[in-house]
């Protein structure tokens, strides 16, 4: 009974995966858990509330203004009841209006006033679940710390269109139940651990940016493997093609200015983890209109000054994590500069890389440990496997100071 006396409030939208809701409920409560359903008005299309109410044994709430369920439970407390809201399907008009703060039904007056956690399984049409304002809604959503389960790939069952928009199954979305209510466990249970990844950008006009090749591989992997160890994990990341990581709670910032606010509005934290290729520099002044070719004038100059170093500034932070960890990519005298690094930046490790090769976007990488200690050379290993010797090396260091 992996999830006995828990009670979810399960959010029902219109659309015909609502039918999957119906399995969703019996699996939840054969696991112990207590169901209590809201459906919107087009739930109730798709599937009766007599099936979600016999399912769930209990009550099933659909109007926003219907008397006796304001004057018994409220949408207040509806909402404030529950240890985890589930939206299953959560339907792009769900989404929306979230995203928005609206609230002129049930469903989206409950999600609006609940300060319980929200976990969501969209499922819609690919197209739809494709469009910007889709995608829109789902980041907004996602940084307000909204999670999600799915949607996968499949045919769709109205249109037989195939593409991302499939709800999750519901053992999927049970799994996700699960891992969102089970107290965290693993030598890192109840640390915060902020982790940077990735390239920033800084604009040089509304087009054109400056960057680096840094793929975020590494980062997100030690953000991963964090998280696999119980952390809190909080990854700020730059423009990445990558996913954000499973369990992780994931900012996206564009610029090193910005991703330095990100960071700091993350601590207090028990350990910070730089992994971020910050740009040193940004343009002096990015144009607010697109630089044009002027004919006579020849190419434009453009002013560097330096960004604020965001592992330096955290290293001698008032809320300086207890264990301040950066990376040094060098392509010569790697251990000096790793140790000038750790000195000039306030940091406890340094994880030292030679850069020479193709580990900038490639799958492997060979570091260095370098501490006030001394040097720990580590084998060429996966980026996972860099990643995983790291988080245990964090757990370990962790381990003495108290939780
Ligand atoms: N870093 C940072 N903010 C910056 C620059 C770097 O937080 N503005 C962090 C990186 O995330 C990394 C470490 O500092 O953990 C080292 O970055 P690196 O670019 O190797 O060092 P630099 O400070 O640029 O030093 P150098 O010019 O010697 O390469």
């Amino acid at each position: 009974m992996t999830l006995s006396s828990k009670r979810i409030l399960l959010i029902i939208g219109g659309g015909i995966a609502a039918y999957k809701t119906l399995d969703l409920i019996r699996r939840l409560r054969e696991r112990g858990a207590a169901v209590r359903c809201v459906m919107t008005a087009a739930a109730t299309e798709f599937v009766t509330p007599l099936s979600v109410g016999t399912l769930s044994a209990d009550r099933v709430f659909t109007e926003l203004f219907d008397r006796d369920d304001e004057h018994d439970v409220g949408h207040i407390r509806l909402s404030r009841q529950a240890d985890l809201i589930v939206v299953a399907p959560a339907t792009a008009d769900l989404m929306a209006k979230l995203a928005n703060g609206l609230a002129n039904d049930l469903a989206s007056a409950v999600l609006l006033a609940t300060d319980k956690p929200v976990l969501m399984a969209p499922a819609m049409n690919p197209r739809m679940w494709e469009h910007p304002a889709t995608r829109r809604n789902r980041a907004a959503l996602k940084s307000d710390g909204i999670a999600f389960v799915g949607p996968g790939r499949g045919e769709m069952a109205e249109s037989g269109e195939a593409g991302e928009g499939r709800m999750a199954e519901p053992l999927e979305i049970v799994a996700a139940i699960e891992a969102k209510l089970a107290p965290s466990a693993g030598p890192l249970a109840g640390r915060r651990i902020v982790v940077t990844s990735g390239p920033t950008h800084e604009p040089i006009d509304p087009v054109r940016y400056i960057a680096n090749r840094s793929s975020g591989r590494q980062g997100h992997a030690i953000a991963a493997a964090l998280a696999r160890l119980g952390a809190d994990v909080r990854l700020v990341t730059g423009p990445v093609a990558l996913a954000d990581p499973d369990g992780v709670s994931t900012r996206h910032v564009e610029t090193a200015r910005d991703m330095l606010a990100a960071v700091e509005a993350e601590l207090p934290a028990d350990a910070a983890v730089f992994v971020a290729a910050v740009a040193d520099w940004r343009t002096a002044d990015a144009a607010g209109q697109k630089i044009k070719k002027v004919a006579g004038e020849g190419p434009p100059t453009l002013r560097m000054i330096e960004n604020p170093d965001i592992l330096s500034t955290v290293g001698h932070h008032r809320l300086r994590p207890f264990l301040v960890i950066g990376f040094a990519a060098e392509t010569q005298h790697l251990h000096a500069n790793a140790q000038a690094k750790l000195k000039r930046k306030g940091a406890d490790l340094i994880v030292a890389n030679d850069v020479g090769g193709d580990v900038m976007g490639g799958a492997r990488n060979r570091v260095s440990i370098v501490s006030a200690a001394g040097i720990d050379e580590w084998p060429d290993l996966g980026k996972d496997e860099v990643a995983a010797r790291l988080a245990e090396l964090i757990a370990e260091r962790l381990r003495s100071t108290v939780a």
